[in-house]
């Protein structure tokens, strides 16, 4: 199994890469690209680490070698929000990069699994798909958004709350991953019983916390240590699935499966081609149906975004 990881090099990309050379299974091969010079010693770094997991890195004009044979690419690559900035601010620079990456992994890994992190992944994943598709090489159920970081940060705060383990609680968040438009299902929680004001407070504090990470950092950048925990809790479902094992699920942004918009995260089933199925995710309460009846035109104006680069862009 390759996995490759590209922007390795940044907070996110290096936190991540720490992460997969310690828990991908033995036998594994992660290639790190990055354009910064630093990324074959990051290899080399990361290879002193006594696991089972081999690391090569490359830099400048090596994308297409790092990306041959590649299972999983992972892209962190492109700028990061500073104080005052929303997800949407960062469009512009990061839209550019993952046309050139969509380029490359259409030529050197058609077949591999996508996961993005780069933001705003409302509208940087139809950029990829956009892309893709012009190459003739997409394949949506073989690209993700990847909103884990929703995910584990409403198994945090609710298990917190509760004095639970976090890891014993399961949370679904649909919609997207930025501001309202991220929407934690929170009067689902099995075993775990919230009064509409701490469903309310939970929610607004899930769909600020990148924000509240943006401050409290003041001017060191967006979230890199749990964006990376979050990105490679991820990776290791999609490696999990594709090596076979079955009724692997997580939620993730994905293209033509939701009746609400065109790109929508929300739960699916991963098998060895990417997504197997999507699944459900039951009964609303009337607080979420008002939720997601609000943010659709938020998230359909993202997924907009995207959609015009692309085609402004034949
Ligand atoms: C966040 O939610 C980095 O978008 C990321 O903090």
């Amino acid at each position: 199994m390759k996995i490759v990881l590209i922007g390795a090099a940044g907070g996110i990309g290096q936190a991540l890469a720490l992460l997969l050379k310690n828990y991908l299974p033995e036998g594994s091969c992660l290639a790190l690209y990055d354009i910064a010079p630093i990324t074959p010693g990051l290899a080399i770094d990361l290879s002193h680490i006594p696991t089972w997991v081999a690391v090569t890195g490359y830099t400048g004009k090596d994308i297409t070698v790092a990306l041959e044979g590649a299972d999983i690419v992972l892209i962190a690559a492109g700028a990061a929000r500073k104080v005052g900035m929303d997800r949407a601010d960062l469009f512009n620079i990061n839209a550019d990069i993952i046309k050139y990456l969509a380029e490359k992994i259409a030529g050197a890994c058609p077949e591999a699994c996508i996961g993005v992190i780069t933001n705003p992944i409302n509208s940087i994943v139809p950029v990829m798909a956009g892309m893709l598709k012009k190459f003739c090489a997409y394949d949506k159920k073989r690209l993700f958004g990847i909103t884990t970081l929703d995910v584990i940060r409403s198994e945090v705060f609710v298990s917190r709350l509760k004095n639970k383990d976090p890891n014993s609680i399961n949370i679904t968040v649909i919609g997207g991953h930025s501001a309202v438009t991220i929407l934690p299902l929170l009067s689902q929680i099995q075993h775990v019983k919230l009064t509409d004001e701490e469903i309310e407070a939970l929610t607004r504090r899930i769909q600020n916390a990148g924000t509240e990470v943006v401050e409290a950092k003041v001017c060191g950048g967006s979230a890199t240590l749990s964006m990376g925990q979050a990105a490679c809790r991820f990776c290791l479902a999609l490696v999990k699935a594709i090596q076979g094992e079955s009724n692997v699920i997580e939620c993730a942004y994905v293209e033509g499966y939701s009746e609400y918009a065109p790109f929508f995260a929300q739960p699916v089933k991963l098998g060895k081609e990417g997504i197997e199925t999507t699944l459900g995710y039951g009964n609303l309460s009337s607080y979420e149906a008002i939720a997601l009846d609000s943010m659709l035109r938020a998230l359909n104006d993202d997924i907009s975004i995207g959609i015009n680069f692309v085609n402004n862009h034949q």
